[in-house]
């Protein structure tokens, strides 16, 4: 069959496809089960301990953190300290004071670029930045007199520390940059980073999204001033949780965006210096926090270079198959010491929008289509004319059978 009749007859799949009804109510009662492979997006499944944990604390607890002293309230306080505590181990924290609960990694970006950045500031940061952090620093750039420098990334998705170096200005405030790419995976050189920021003075942030609990992070040793992070992505928390840490001492820097009640120093009518609660007014997300709790604890147990070394054979052998498949394209590099899990494709046969269609509808596997929050490596990628790329993430429960049956079905779908 020629490319044209192929090109011609999954046309007609993906129109019959769209033109059908869904399969399921989406929010049905039952959810109907699928291959998952959106872990950049937010893990999935979670460990049992997780929905264990969460379950037990809304039937059985059900408390608001800091605001009251019964035995239910106590018992929560400790979990909430020995989340905190967990969290700072996971990042390589000595204090588990200087680590922050947020809503998602979003949150702690913008408390990060609110908080700092004052009119004449100059940031440095790379094109191939997700939009919680490009957003926030285009309203400052717009708003509060703020410069920007975006290095550029080359064909792989990697920016390289000396162009960092160079965009350095005298009225540079701050340089921040992603652990890694959520796009093509690639782990980012921070360490280098690290050490010009800190040779210059400047303060350096790090946006660890998708690499908190997928990849060996320590934040002290990084030397990073404050480092943002999902909880619900590879630390494997409920949605609705994220971490913030600072560096002793910087939280002098950073303004909180918010004032309100933390349960502590009550008769005072002004928000407390103390950390954490500068930064953590009003109530916080209990269940999200218990349940990430309780992931911070698997991830402790298994040990995050067991779960990486999964991911990693996951990853190889998914790439490998690909590969083999002449109508896809891969942006994904080989070394996979300097990559993740997440995996960028697009299809000769397909706009990205459709294969993820053909595969979530024919074949009950979720991946990820677009452009992913992240517009600029797209741009550099040459993908964005082509509605983005298909993403597909590996996690700590992706199995080999998860594999055997994407790649099937990319045999199938891209087949002449
Ligand atoms: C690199 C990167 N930064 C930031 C975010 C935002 O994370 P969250 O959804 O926790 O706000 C994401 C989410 O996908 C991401 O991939």
């Amino acid at each position: 069959m020629s490319k044209s009749t192929v090109k011609l007859r999954n046309a007609w799949n993906v129109i019959r496809i769209l033109t059908s009804q869904p399969k399921a109510d989406p929010i049905s009662d039952s959810f109907q089960k699928s291959i998952y492979l959106d872990n950049a997006a937010t893990s999935f499944p979670k460990p049992e301990c997780v929905y264990d944990a969460v379950d037990r604390y809304n039937r059985e607890n059900g408390r608001a953190v800091g605001r009251g002293t019964s035995d239910a309230g106590q018992q929560l306080q400790q979990t909430v300290d020995r989340c905190r505590f967990r969290a700072a181990q996971v990042l390589g924290a000595s204090a588990k004071e200087q680590i922050v609960f947020t809503l998602n990694c979003t949150d702690s970006l913008n408390m990060i670029l609110h908080g700092l950045l004052t009119p004449g500031d100059h940031v440095v940061t790379s094109v191939a930045e997700h939009n919680s952090v490009l957003r926030p620093l285009r309203h400052l750039e717009a708003n509060r007199d703020v410069t920007l420098t975006l290095v550029d990334v080359d064909d792989a998705g990697f920016f390289d520390a000396a162009e960092v170096e160079k965009s350095i200005r005298p009225e540079t405030q701050l340089i921040i940059l992603q652990h890694a790419s959520n796009v093509t995976g690639a782990i980012q050189p921070v360490e280098a980073v690290a050490e010009i920021a800190d040779k210059h003075s400047v303060s350096f942030a790090v946006d660890a999204a998708q690499t908190a609990g997928h990849v060996p992070l320590n934040v002290e040793q990084l030397g990073a001033d404050f480092v943002a992070c999902s909880g619900h992505k590879g630390l494997m928390g409920p949605l609705g949780t994220g971490l913030l840490y600072v560096a002793p001492g910087m939280e002098k820097e950073l303004t909180p965006a918010r004032q309100g009640g933390t349960g502590s120093k009550s008769e005072s009518d002004t928000q407390p210096e103390s950390m954490p609660d500068r930064f953590e007014s009003g109530n916080h997300n209990s269940p999200g926090i218990v349940g990430l709790d309780a992931a911070l604890g698997y991830l402790l147990d298994n040990g995050i270079d067991q779960l990486r070394q999964h991911e990693i054979t996951m990853t190889e052998q998914l790439c490998d198959q690909l590969r083999s498949i002449p109508s896809l394209t891969l942006y994904s590099n080989d070394d996979r010491k300097r990559h993740t899990g997440v995996v960028s494709l697009t299809s000769e046969l397909y706009t990205s929008d459709e294969l993820a269609l053909l595969l979530s509808q024919h074949f009950g596997i979720d991946t990820r289509s677009g452009l992913h929050c992240a517009p600029g490596i797209h741009r550099r990628l040459g993908t964005i004319e082509r509605q983005g790329t298909v993403r597909l993430s590996v996690g700590f429960q992706t199995t080999q059978d998860d594999i055997d049956a994407v790649i099937d079905a990319l045999q199938q779908v891209s087949a002449g």
